[in-house]
């Protein structure tokens, strides 16, 4: 059992926080946020995610998780100290290291014995360097530390088990003795542990994050060619997904990645290298691709509709920016929820757990209590996260509801032909044969 303390309590400091404990060691939260740290003595989640409500509450109970919004509460015993604080994009898309900075000051300004300290923010590399310094400015007297980064992985939705089972760790210190110790607590996860230094340990997590978004930009630009050329993009991802040298996750076209982290990252990464006066070709063609796919669905609304949305009523499912997922921050739908709004259409919205969130963000949408009445009256139905429920709904009740039968399905989620048998005048992402892409006659002309 060891004492740890973590600073932030956002998705990766509860998740962090919440699975240390179960691992069996003493965990303190702190949060400068008042009403967070109320929220978590009371037992409540200030998000959602799904079994960290049980996971945090049979911890508690257990005595080896507490919540505090003092720092001296929190390294008092402390001999490791999780930083988990956000990292916004700024002005320019360069990581806003405000509260990193702040963590740091209050750490070096509150520590009475030696601790590691564990950057799981993710943050431009070289700022491990600078949380040392800043540390050792901050020190009313000199007391040894160490810093140590260890990028976080985890995905919204599915955060217990990827910590639970990692596909590795990724330890970075200038302190080699210090990475070891921090590998030890990892140890019950019995995943690979990468040991490296700081530098090289920060830039695993944007390259691998950019690297994840490059795929969903490649297969969603070839959904884009697939489309003008009569092929299916669903059957081509899984044609190539067989090949082990490119393997068959994150293949999968729609309306482009949203999220705290890929578009942040993504953006942070082309900062990075713009400063030191290079030009990310890639990594912008990436970003720019993930917005032509949200303008897409909306272009393919206005088209179907007769060349435009003013007065008319949509259906939006999914305000999320994935699944199993309240969070709204970056997401596809709002986007596209948003223009539609702006070019005068009604905009009827169903998410199973977004819709606070997304209503917040957009007053104006119609919140409905489910599907069917969202599809009511509407003159089409966009499907924008791939939520498990929508995938068996009754879409012969839907269709008589609506007003037209017009699908927009932006995640693929329903089989083209289908649909159509149904009745439906249906319109994916990348679905050019069978979805009747605008060269197939043509390409099949030529043969
Ligand atoms: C991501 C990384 O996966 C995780 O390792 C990192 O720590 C944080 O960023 P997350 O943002 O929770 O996690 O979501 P993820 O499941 O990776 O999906 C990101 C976005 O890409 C979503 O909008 C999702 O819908 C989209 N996506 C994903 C696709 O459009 N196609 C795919 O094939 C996969």
């Amino acid at each position: 059992m060891s004492e740890l303390c973590v600073i932030g309590s956002g998705y990766v400091g509860l998740v962090t926080g919440a699975c240390f404990a179960d691992l069996g060691n003493n965990v303190t939260l702190v949060d400068i946020d008042e009403g967070k740290i109320d929220m978590l003595q009371n037992g409540q989640m200030p998000i959602y995610e799904p079994g960290l409500a049980e996971l945090v509450q049979r911890n508690t109970s257990a005595g080896r998780m507490h919540f505090t919004t003092a720092y001296a509460q929190g390294l008092s015993g402390a001999e490791f100290v999780f930083v988990c604080v956000g990292t916004p994009s700024g002005v320019d898309g360069e990581a806003d290291l405000q509260y990193v900075r702040s963590a740091a000051r209050s750490i070096a300004e509150t520590m009475e014995h030696p601790l590691i300290v564990i950057n799981k923010s993710t943050v431009p590399v070289g700022t491990g360097d600078w949380t040392k310094e800043i540390i050792e400015n901050n020190q009313a007297q000199p007391i040894d530390f160490a810093v140590v980064s260890c990028p976080e992985f985890l995905r919204e939705g599915s955060a217990i088990p990827d910590f639970m089972q990692p596909d590795r760790t990724v330890l970075g210190s200038t302190d080699r003795a210090a990475a070891e110790t921090v590998a030890e607590l990892y140890a019950p996860l019995d995943a690979p542990v990468v040991i490296t230094d700081l530098r090289t340990a920060e830039m695993i997590k944007y390259a691998s994050n950019a690297f994840l978004a490059t795929r969903i930009s490649f297969i969603n630009e070839i959904s884009i060619i697939c489309e003008r050329l009569g092929a299916d993009v669903e059957e081509v991802a899984r044609g190539m997904g067989f090949d082990k040298r490119i393997g068959p996750h994150f293949l999968q076209a729609g309306v482009g990645f949203g999220g705290s982290c890929f578009p942040k990252d993504v953006q942070a990464l082309t900062n990075m290298a713009q400063t030191h006066g290079m030009h990310p070709q890639l990594l912008k063609a990436v970003m720019e691709i993930n917005a032509f796919q949200r303008r897409q669905i909306t272009q393919k609304a206005r088209e179907m509709l007769g060349g435009n949305v003013n007065g008319k009523t949509l259906a939006i499912l999914g305000l999320a920016f994935k699944q199993n997922t309240d969070d709204i921050r970056e997401s596809p739908s709002i986007t596209v929820a948003r223009s539609l709004l702006n070019q005068g259409a009604d905009v009827k919205v169903y998410d199973p757990v977004a819709m606070a969130n997304a209503r917040a963000e957009l007053p104006d949408l119609q919140p409905c209590d489910n599907p069917y009445s969202a599809a009511e009256d509407a003159e089409a139905m966009l499907v924008l996260t791939p939520w498990n429920e929508f995938k068996q709904l009754d879409m012969k009740r839907i269709r008589h509801l609506m007003k037209r039968p017009i699908i927009i399905d932006g995640r693929n989620m329903y089989s083209p032909d289908e649909m159509r048998l149904l009745g439906f005048e249906y319109r994916g992402v990348g679905r050019g044969y069978n979805g009747q892409g605008m060269c197939a006659a043509g390409a099949a002309e030529s043969v």
